[in-house]
């Protein structure tokens, strides 16, 4: 079938199941283009949890899909691809952070909501990149605080907030594979350009970054800056909306180490395809399930990040 035969069949069966397609700004654009909502991952889990839509359908990361149905147990929620994991979310057995809290049990466990429904149990909090430095703040200044799992978003926090969180040792493998020595040629080469970049980057990146903020924070910067070029160091997909916000502008994206690449995608984000929406459509699968119990223990950290 050709992309636009599935772009139909997407269209037919939406409609039938009652469903929602949701997407993240790391999509590919034609995913963003047929989403009923695009956003960040905040923006997402609120929408997932006020659709009354029969069916969500979840193109983005696993992470992503699994809080929705935290926050909105009665709906079906279907991925496109089950293996769209995430780096962050690895590097942060359930088990493992079960243990830390064992060992460090005045430290108030402040986790990114990059991680899986275990790890959330685990937590005491939820943040995303757009509302870290509030759900920081939040925390009373005596305690002591684990950020996880994510080491440059906590660094970054770190120096916003002037807390000295200790730092689980995660880290995305797209944000810290910008490459410094490209970024530094891009700004040699564009001085008029205004930087921006995800709080998930190396630190060395972000000393460079005029802007620095959620995927969201980064859309809103380019819209409303009077600059007319942007060297842009996160997940390329977002670019996609840049150029809807701003046609005048020129935007650059920061390549990887690799350099093979021109920019630096995610290999997670980027499995899905309007193939596997059509199926997950159709088939109703692969769904996003998980014991209620589970379900429970990690909406109350979502629940106090919700109500911030
Ligand atoms: P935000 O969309 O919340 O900025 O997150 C970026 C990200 O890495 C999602 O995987
Ligand atoms: Fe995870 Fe990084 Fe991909 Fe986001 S961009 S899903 S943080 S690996």
């Amino acid at each position: 079938m050709t992309d636009e035969a599935h772009l139909v069949a997407i269209e037919s069966l939406r409609r039938t199941r009652n469903a929602v397609i949701l997407a993240h700004y790391y999509q590919d654009g034609p995913i963003q283009d047929l989403a009923d909502f695009i956003g960040d991952s905040l923006q997402l889990a609120r929408y997932a949890q006020r659709t009354s839509a029969d069916v969500i359908v979840f193109c983005g990361v696993h992470f992503m899909a699994e809080t929705a149905k935290i926050l909105n147990p009665d709906r079906i929620v279907v991925v496109p691809d089950l293996d769209a994991g995430c780096s962050l979310a690895d590097s942060c057995p359930a088990d493992r952070l079960a243990a830390f809290r064992a060992s460090h049990p005045d430290h108030v466990v402040v986790s990114y909501i990059n991680c899986t429904a275990a790890t959330k149990a685990q937590s005491d909090i939820i943040c995303t990149s757009a509302n870290a430095v509030d759900v920081v703040r939040s925390v009373p200044a005596d305690r002591p605080i684990l950020f996880a799992p994510d080491r440059n978003l906590g660094a970054w926090l770190n120096k916003v907030t002037g807390r000295g969180m200790d730092l689980w040792p995660g880290t995305c493998i797209v944000h810290e594979t910008f490459s410094e020595r490209s970024l530094i040629e891009l700004k040699a080469a564009h001085p008029d350009a205004e930087v921006l970049a995800h709080p998930e980057c190396e630190p060395a990146i972000l000393a460079l970054a005029d802007t620095i903020g959620s995927t969201s924070a980064l859309l809103t910067r380019a819209t409303t800056s009077p600059a007319r070029r942007f060297i842009v160091a996160t997940e390329p997909g977002i670019i996609h909306q840049m150029v809807k916000a701003r046609p005048d502008a020129e935007y650059l994206p920061v390549p990887g180490l690799d350099s093979s690449c021109a920019c630096n995608e995610c290999p997670y984000m980027r499995l899905n395809t309007l193939e596997k929406i059509h199926h997950a459509l159709r088939d109703l699968e692969p769904r996003i399930e998980m014991p209620e119990e589970l379900r429970l223990a990690a909406k109350v950290p979502l629940d106090r990040m919700l109500a911030l």
